[in-house]
């Protein structure tokens, strides 16, 4: 049973591939940003906050955050909720995704004491739509405690404070996330061990993590359909993220193993709860049949009861996809010990050294073409919406071409999947508003459409060119705007044009000329 999404488009030529595409998104579309609390407020301890796990661990030594940077201020938006409110408006986003900081609402992560603050109403006021993640990695320190997601506790906890929220901020917040990207949460804090809790257990941590985290998302869920829907009508849903991956290959095994790297990196998550309550069958395949292999009693893929799978089937209104790059993949058989959940994928994956490079990944705007399709593909036509998207620089400067460049190629390839494929695209919301706190990278990796000045007490924000291309884009709902440049070839006696670099063009602009009715362009676009 392979998705036929790694056939459909395998015989496509890169010339065509990377035509640009001439079209509009649907009326409605959710123009967005987005962003998360730990990275940009700052007040790691104002007004009684409690600590989170992302505060201690870059407060410990040897934490491994690039210069031993920390979110104590951050952006700074807890206290610059105008500055913050006037960039949303200038760049006439529709929606504003941003993470709800559980130890700010409740200090230990109890129901015992609340303090909130008012960028809801601002937003409200301003016309822009709130979408809230629940979770955006920042656990209350005194939760984690208690053995943190290992506690099953934690999935009555997580209820009782995504309740509290629901019920106070409900009113105002019509579309919620309970979790942002679990599948880094659980490789990156319980299997490699990067990042807090800084578990290294990478053969059973993510999975036993991901189990509870699976329960914990559909708990909510029930929560919000039961005591809340009738009245707010808001969705529901949780923040996945992938690559696309890309055979090396079309020899079956090739196409199997990039298929496979997609159910184990989206489908862990999606398949239990946008299909049928359960994993993928390649997960349960591949981990149960190493698990045999290395001589265990059991998986080390634990399996959920018919009882949870039926609590756990259906638990999400929309899809939400975080998604910034690509992966060539080739099949492997890797040793078996020691068990881990990156060799149970028997895959090899890499990025093409052709792709633009950026400060973390490598930019390949078509494998969101695919990847949409494949989800689908696999899901059906349910509402898609992109959470996030961006790319992170070094040194950009204010004109950041790379970044247009960027985001109009990836927004094109989303608007070819609405538009020729038919994916139910809703929404779309860029990484990020500003500069901010980038985890392991600190404030080195900058994937702002505005720049923040770390050095300015007040934390000064400027816009750079994205952002007024972005508002471009949003004003006229198509991908257009700044010329790039590109290259040319000849088919069937007509000159296509393919873009394929980050710098502006001006010699083209003589060649431009209107779409044909195919919508591909002959121009840059
Ligand atoms: C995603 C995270 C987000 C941000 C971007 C660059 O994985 O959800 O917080 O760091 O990457």
């Amino acid at each position: 049973p392979l998705n036929w999404e790694h056939g459909k488009f395998s015989n496509q030529p890169k010339f065509e591939r990377d035509l640009f595409y001439h079209g509009t998104f649907r009326d409605d579309f959710l123009w967005g940003v987005s962003s998360s609390a730990y990275q940009i407020e700052g007040a790691w301890n104002a007004d009684g906050k409690g600590p989170s796990i992302w505060d201690n661990f870059t407060h410990t030594p040897g934490s491994n955050v690039k210069d031993n940077a920390t979110g104590d201020v951050a952006c700074d938006s807890y206290n610059h909720l105008d500055a913050d409110l006037n960039m949303l408006q200038a760049l006439k986003v529709k929606a504003y995704r941003f993470s709800i900081s559980w130890s700010r609402i409740f200090p230990t992560g109890r129901n015992t004491s609340v303090n909130t603050h008012g960028l809801i109403n601002g937003l409200v006021e301003n016309n822009i739509s709130p979408m809230v993640t629940l979770f955006h990695w920042d656990l209350p320190q005194a939760l984690q405690d208690i053995g943190g997601w290992e506690n099953p506790s934690l999935i009555d906890l997580f209820n009782s404070y995504a309740d509290f929220c629901f019920q106070t901020f409900g009113d105002r917040v019509k579309f919620w996330m309970t979790f942002n990207e679990p599948t880094y949460q659980a490789w990156l804090g319980y299997g490699s061990g990067e990042f807090p809790p800084n578990v290294n257990d990478p053969g059973w941590g993510p999975y036993r993590i991901g189990h509870t985290i699976i329960k914990a998302h559909a708990r909510v869920y029930h929560t919000y359909d039961e005591k809340y829907r009738q009245e707010q009508k808001g969705v529901i849903s949780l923040s996945l993220n992938s690559h696309w991956a890309e055979p090396q290959s079309l020899v079956p095994r090739d196409v199997e193993a990039a298929d496979r790297m997609l159910q184990f990196s989206l489908g862990w998550f999606a398949h239990p709860i946008f299909r049928n309550g359960d994993y993928p069958d390649a997960m349960k395949w591949k981990v149960g049949n190493r698990s045999e292999l290395q001589h265990l009693a059991t998986s080390r893929l634990p399996s959920f009861t018919e009882e949870e799978k039926r609590y756990i089937a259906a638990t999400a209104d929309v899809f939400c996809l975080n998604t910034y790059s690509s992966r060539i993949v080739q099949h492997t058989t890797p040793r078996l010990n020691p068990p881990s959940y990156t060799s149970d994928q028997e895959l090899l994956e890499w990025e093409d050294t052709s792709w633009p490079a950026t400060a973390m990944n490598r930019a390949a705007a078509w494998g969101t073409r695919r990847l949409l399709n494949w989800i689908k593909e696999e899901y059906g036509d349910i509402p898609v919406y992109i959470t996030e998207n961006g790319v992170g620089l070094t040194d950009p400067e204010l004109e950041d071409t790379d970044r247009i460049f960027y985001h109009k190629t990836y927004i094109n390839e989303a608007l070819k999947a609405y538009r020729l494929d038919g994916v139910n695209l809703r929404g779309y919301a860029a990484w990020s508003l500003m500069d901010n706190f980038e985890w392991l990278n600190g404030y080195t990796v900058k994937f702002g459409l505005y720049h923040v000045d770390f050095n300015d007490v007040n934390r000064s924000r400027t816009a750079r060119a994205s952002a007024r291309y972005y508002t471009e884009v949003i004003t006229d709902n198509v991908p257009q705007g700044l010329h790039l440049e590109c290259s040319y070839r000849r088919i069937s006696g007509e000159e296509l044009t393919i873009y394929n670099k980050p710098t502006t063009c001006q010699a083209l602009s003589g060649l431009q000329r209107a779409g044909r009715s195919s919508g591909f362009s002959q121009t840059c676009g």
